[in-house]
């Protein structure tokens, strides 16, 4: 991979000679105006290398500097000068640039600086964020990539909210992959498949023979995830007691296993998600409120896909992949002026059902299935199926096809399996076992 140089400048001039030079070296380079732009561009992509000018309006070099060193110690930062003085750069050394170059440089004095800045960085350094799982370039998702660069830099606990199907996951991982604790485990567990019974046990762990089918030591999530992230999926199904529990290890770090006489101390960063509001399930009492506040050091809200239309395309094009013939035109429309009711999974679902249909040639709108599509409302789909039934078909088959179709749809998730059915979770969970569907 090409290595990514940032160039800031107000002077059209000085930086596209810049840019002109080091592309010829190799490398990618991206410019821009000011210390602003610059600073967004940073937080939505990595780049190993800074070139900025000192003096240019808005955020001058030197406040851009000082940014820099507080947010990406270790990226490289070359000053620019047009003979303005010795102060200035005397200042920019001062403040962690590594070097400088007087505008215009040669071409032989820029290159060898660059290539001296970029062996200097220290193996060590935090990686620049890139964040670049997170396809789109609505505001909205532009704002979140920044959310997400801010929570990896940061260490307090993190809520993630959002209909289903919007990233929560995804977020939750790119958190852990830019943040210090990446070399730490990410353990995700969902509260909405364990039954709760067996919280204390999943949680804290269990000594062999504490209770009745306890025939091992079990850590629990909690130690699982010591050093790292726990992320826990859906939170909207903890039980409010369990919710308590788990406000006292935030708090603490103490865990102690069921059977156990000795409590040990964890270090523990919470990730939830859930895809209800907070707020009203604060007034309904199924979320504590105390707990809400405690894990929303930084709150990510994703937007659904209809509130960010624009993004149809580009995630239509990352999905179907880079070996693809593309999109009409047509089909394009059609996806931008779709329902997404399961938002980017959806998306992902159809446009990769399309793909296979299309095989070697473009995508077209007549590929796209988005009737069939798991994800139509419950109204639609009865309509569809009423008529489409094979003929002969047993209730127990029609029962089980149900069932089946129901977990595919929601990637095994049982809970929204149970719902999208209408049935409780252990009925799912008995038929599952009746039918041998795992
Ligand atoms: N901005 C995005 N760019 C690229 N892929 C995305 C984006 N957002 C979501 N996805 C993809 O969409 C799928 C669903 O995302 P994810 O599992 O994170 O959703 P979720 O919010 O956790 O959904 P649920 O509430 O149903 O669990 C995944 O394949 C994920 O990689
Ligand atoms: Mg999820």
């Amino acid at each position: 991979m090409k290595t990514r140089i940032l160039i800031v400048d107000d002077e059209p001039s000085a930086s596209d000679y810049l840019r002109l030079l080091l592309e010829q070296e190799g490398y990618d380079v991206r410019a821009t105006a000011n210390g602003v732009e610059a600073l967004i561009a940073l937080e939505t992509n990595r780049f190993e290398m800074v070139i900025s000018d000192i003096r240019m309006p808005q955020m001058d070099g030197l406040e851009l500097l000082t940014h820099l060193k507080q947010r990406w110690p270790d990226l490289p930062v070359i000053v620019l000068t047009a003979n303005e003085g010795i102060e200035d750069i005397v200042q920019a050394i001062h403040l962690g640039a590594l070097n400088y170059l007087v505008k215009p440089s040669s071409p032989a004095v820029v290159s060898e600086s660059v290539k001296k800045a970029l062996r200097v960085r220290p193996g060590s350094g935090v990686a620049p964020p890139v964040v670049s799982e997170l396809v789109g370039e609505s505001p909205a998702i532009v704002d979140v990539r920044h959310r997400v660069v801010m929570a990896a830099r940061s260490d307090v606990h993190v809520i993630i909210t959002g209909d289903t199907g919007t990233g929560k996951e995804l977020v939750s991982r790119a958190i852990h992959a830019y943040s210090a604790l990446v070399e730490g485990p990410f353990v995700a567990h969902n509260c909405a498949l364990s039954p709760p019974e067996l919280f204390e046990s999943e949680f804290f762990g269990h000594r062999r023979g504490s209770f009745t089918g306890a025939e091992r030591d079990h850590r629990g999530l909690l130690s699982e995830a010591d050093g790292g992230v726990l992320f826990l999926d859906e939170l909207e199904t903890m039980l409010p007691a369990h919710q308590a529990k788990m406000l006292r290890v935030i708090d603490d770090g103490e865990v102690r296993a069921v059977g156990s006489e000795k409590s040990r101390r964890v270090s523990v960063r919470f990730l939830a998600a859930t895809n209800r509001d907070p707020h009203t399930m604060i007034e309904e009492r199924t979320l504590r409120e105390d707990l809400y506040y405690r894990l929303r050091g930084i709150e990510i809200s994703l937007p659904t896909l209809s509130q960010r239309l624009e993004d149809i395309p580009l995630l239509a094009h990352h999905f179907a992949g880079e070996d693809t013939a593309g999109f009409t035109s047509d089909a394009l429309d059609t996806l931008v002026k779709a329902d997404w009711p399961g938002n980017v999974r959806q998306l992902r679902n159809v446009v990769q059902g399309a793909k296979a249909a299309a095989g070697d040639g473009k995508i077209g709108a007549g590929h796209l299935s988005l009737q069939a599509s798991s994800w139509v409302s419950r109204a639609a789909s009865e309509g569809a199926t009423a008529s489409g039934l094979p003929r002969g078909m047993t209730l127990r088959e029609l029962e089980r096809r149900a069932i089946k179709q129901a977990l595919e749809d929601c990637d095994g998730n049982r809970t929204r399996a149970a719902n999208m059915l209408d049935i409780d979770r252990s009925t799912l969970r008995r038929k599952m076992i009746e039918f041998e569907i795992t």
